[in-house]
């Protein structure tokens, strides 16, 4: 087996890399903090596996963030380079301690966008947080067979929740040969459906994480019976954990996703969790909260008809939201000018105060777009 040293990058050296990207790609937080004198100092080992978990920025000189952590130890063992990188994303300055504290019980109640607006009660809307089990690798260092020991651990959790009337539903497994397979028409259908996953094989990002590697074992999706809890397994976080529904009650969205996160919680070894950064996810985008709670408007007129996302993006930057598509990450506008709204946040911003910023910042929204 060759060094990653050698094998990121053609075999040039890594630190002259780092600087022509930081130079071509200012954006790339990774290249930005990167330190030479640091990468320097450590030993042979801990650079293998630095460079696994900045490999992605490299082979990938447009990232934004440009790393993802392999174990859940990395954010404490690398905290030298990821703690200014996290910092910078998430707005968090020098002065500032970085702590998460999380908070699902503060009322939500009455954020029922119908009660603004009788033409938002049918919205698609969804939340999501992303869950890492402590006891495994994160997604980019697993094994084949690590993988599909996580599938098997999760498919005995979800047939107690299958149970449970509550849940119900069924678990649809991409792994090949597993007894709960799914064949492709199915697997495109709830792709359709914007259920499950994409193959993730495609992503140059994730594959440079290693995190799309084995593609497809180990990977799937538990769904309950009325179709508004969902687990995915093996994506970019061992478990994306999110509530999807049409209609107008942010609040009800909210409670189903705590509820059913609660009773997963029971069935499963620990989630990964520090007290400075939350949830430990394989992003550090989505460390703290690890949670996006998004809904689709259609904003026609602040978009002109879907054509502009760039007026909005900005308007929607005051109050705290980010703007995209409705195909998902780095998507354009859909027909009629429907957006993705959510708020940006997600590191020292608790849930409950997520929700609340989608909700305000929607209707604040809502009325530009109807403005005169
Ligand atoms: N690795 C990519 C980058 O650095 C993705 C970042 C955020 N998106 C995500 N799905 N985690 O730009």
């Amino acid at each position: 087996m060759t060094s990653s040293l050698e094998t990121v990058g053609n075999g040039e050296d890594v630190t002259t890399q780092i600087r022509d990207i930081r130079a071509a790609q200012p954006g790339n937080l990774m290249a930005r903090y990167f330190d030479e004198a640091y990468y320097c100092s450590l030993d042979e080992a801990k650079r293998e596996r630095l460079h696994k978990i900045i490999r992605s920025g490299i082979e990938n000189p447009d990232s934004q963030m440009g790393a993802y952590a392999q174990n859940c130890t990395d954010y404490e063992d690398f905290e030298p380079l990821l703690e200014p990188m996290i910092r910078d994303y998430h707005n968090i300055s020098d002065d500032r301690l970085i702590a998460q504290e999380h908070d699902w019980a503060t009322p939500t109640s009455g954020y029922n966008l119908e009660g603004v607006d009788a033409r938002l009660k049918d919205v698609s809307m969804r939340v999501r947080v992303g869950r890492n089990i402590g006891a495994f690798p994160l997604p980019g260092a697993m094994t084949k067979s690590s993988r599909l020991e996580f599938e098997t651990l999760l498919i005995e959790a979800f047939s107690v929740l299958m149970e449970d009337p509550e849940f119900g539903g069924e678990y649809l497994s991409l792994t090949p040969g597993s007894s709960c397979e799914i064949d492709e028409e199915t697997y495109r259908r709830r792709i359709e459906a914007h259920q499950m996953f994409k193959d993730m094989s495609g992503d140059p990002y994730l594959e440079s994480g290693g995190i799309s590697s084995d593609w497809p074992y180990g990977r799937g999706m538990y769904i309950s019976g009325s179709q508004d809890f969902i687990v995915w397994v093996g994506e970019e976080d061992h478990l994306r954990v999110m509530s999807m529904k049409r209609g107008s009650d942010l609040s009800a969205l909210f409670s189903r996703l705590h509820g059913g996160l609660e009773t997963l919680a029971k069935l499963i070894p620990d989630f990964a969790h520090s007290e400075r950064y939350g949830y430990l996810t394989s992003c550090p985008t989505n460390l703290g909260s690890a949670m996006r709670a998004s809904l689709h408007l259609p904003l026609p007129n602040l978009t002109k008809e879907g054509r502009d996302l760039e007026h909005v993006k900005e308007t929607a930057l005051d109050l705290s939201l980010a703007v995209r598509g409705v195909g998902g990450e780095h998507s354009e506008a859909g027909e009629g000018g429907i957006v993705d709204i959510s708020p940006r946040a997600r590191l020292g911003v608790t849930e409950a105060e997520i929700m609340q910023c989608l909700y305000e910042g929607s209707v604040a929204l809502w009325s530009l777009e109807n403005a005169n």
